[in-house]
């Protein structure tokens, strides 16, 4: 049953906030136009693995702060952590001693690389890897999967994507794509730009396409993209580097770069790996990293990551105190046991409506994914939004994804689908006669958009 149908304040607040606030949030995904017009503008606050919106309405999470909560919100042994450091100053004029003990810790995980340089966003480490990878190899061009969502808010992606307004064609013209997973097509961007292209940048898996999902690269497609990816691009005098900004302490502890023993010369990290504090940071092989360092006296200084708040002491006390749980818990196992957990059950509940045809869900268990389609068969923005409005009305905040963390539990996914058995039936009568004549608003719209 719908129990959720205040939305007073968060009407309110969406009625301001767009005059404060370009956008009305701090990354595009959790605008206004993402979500249903029945849906909680603003959180006040979390605890575990619920929401609280401002209307005081009660949501168990699943997009769980795009991917960044890995351990649930709130968590106290992090908080408890990050309470005793911030007593002791966040931010001095030499470095804090905190640094190293990440920074020893955190290599201690990546036996495949020597440093790390810490950042406060994804983007700032992303882009801190290809500004090495071109000082590197005195090259320009950078090579990323056109068909993967982001990489970046920075010029080098965003100008090679449809919102490239304020990007320079002559920086959008060094940055070239390939499909993603596709070696052949990675071999051919190396023919046409021979010696030219200075890194090759990519996920190592998607939920979308890795894991078992009977792809047609199949499971182990990953690994072998990698592996074979990572040769080529050396063999052109290329650097190869891996983001595992969302796989990073989902897919494997730390990442897929073990789980497959793949050797890329720089790693990316953010989002889970501090629990949502903001917490980043690139790894990397040291004759590669210690281009931006300061002690090659004589030669040319790179200017890698330089930032007043790269070493703030609480987010890097959050990440060690992170690092320690998933050490101690075998986090990792028990978000892969919620998330086989929550296919087998919701696929039943699929097949119970005899949805199979119109309602997928990608077993990718560190991080299901769903895909939503309309009566002849294709991929629905209007179907997936009137799900999420179904799902949004019954206590469960949902966007297309489950991300499993330390806090959910099997009765959290069985209230899950509870609810999507009841949402389903409304889902029905849309394929029947269309979403339009059971979503109230507009469907939601695409972050890459030309015009809005
Ligand atoms: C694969 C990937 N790389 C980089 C980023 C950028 O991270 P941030 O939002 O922390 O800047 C994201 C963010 O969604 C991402 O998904």
């Amino acid at each position: 049953m719908k129990t959720i149908t205040n939305f007073a304040k968060s009407n309110e607040y969406r009625s301001v906030i767009h005059d404060l606030i370009p956008g009305g949030a701090h990354t595009y995904s959790r605008g206004d136009d993402q979500f249903p017009q029945l849906s909680p503008a603003a959180i006040s606050h979390g605890k575990g693995a619920y929401l609280w919106d401002i209307d005081g309405n009660k949501y168990l999470d699943c997009p769980m702060g795009l991917t960044s909560v890995s351990l649930g919100h709130a968590y106290e042994p992090v908080l408890e952590r990050v309470r005793e450091e911030l007593l002791r100053g966040v931010n001095f004029q030499r470095p804090s001693v905190i640094e190293r003990e990440m920074a020893e810790k955190f290599l201690a995980l990546v036996p495949q690389h020597d440093m790390i340089k810490f950042a406060k966003n994804g983007s700032s480490v992303t882009t801190a890897a290809v500004k090495l990878a071109r000082g590197f190899t005195g090259r320009k061009l950078i090579a990323f999967p056109g068909d993967h969502p982001f990489y970046s808010f920075d010029d080098w992606f965003i100008g090679k994507t449809a919102c490239s307004l304020g990007v320079p064609e002559e920086i959008s013209a060094l940055s070239v794509t390939y499909k993603g997973c596709d070696i052949d097509s990675l071999r051919e961007l190396f023919a046409k730009y021979p010696g030219q292209i200075a890194a090759v940048i990519t996920e190592p898996e998607r939920n979308a396409c890795g894991n078992g999902c009977g792809c047609a690269h199949g499971q182990e497609a990953p690994k072998r993209f990698l592996q074979e990816a990572i040769a080529l691009a050396h063999k052109d005098g290329a650097l190869f580097i891996i983001d595992e900004m969302i796989t990073g302490f989902k897919t494997h502890f730390p990442g897929t770069l073990v789980k497959y023993g793949v050797e890329p010369d720089l790693t990316t990290w953010g989002k889970g790996i501090a629990n949502g504090f903001s917490f980043c940071a690139l790894t990397g092989k040291k004759e590669v990293m210690e281009l931006g360092g300061i002690r090659r006296t004589g030669t040319e200084k790179l200017f890698l990551i330089s930032s007043t708040h790269g070493g703030e002491t609480h987010a890097i006390a959050a990440g060690l105190a992170t690092i320690d749980i998933f050490l101690k818990e075998n986090v990792v196992a028990h978000n892969h046991a919620i998330g086989d957990y929550f296919i087998a059950k919701n696929r039943e509940i699929i097949a119970k409506h005899g949805l199979e045809s119109y309602v997928e869900i990608v077993p990718s268990n560190w991080m299901p994914i769903f895909g939503f389609k309309d009566k002849t068969g294709a991929v629905s923005a209007g179907m997936r939004t009137l799900a999420m409005q179904e799902l949004i009305g019954r206590g469960v905040l949902f966007q297309g994804t489950f991300v499993p963390c330390f806090s959910h539990t099997k009765a959290d996914v069985d209230f899950f689908a509870a609810m999507f058995d009841e949402s389903l039936e409304t889902y029905k009568r849309g394929l029947e006669d269309g979403f339009e004549k059971h979503l109230l608003g507009e469907a939601a719209k695409p972050v890459f958009r030309k015009i809005l």
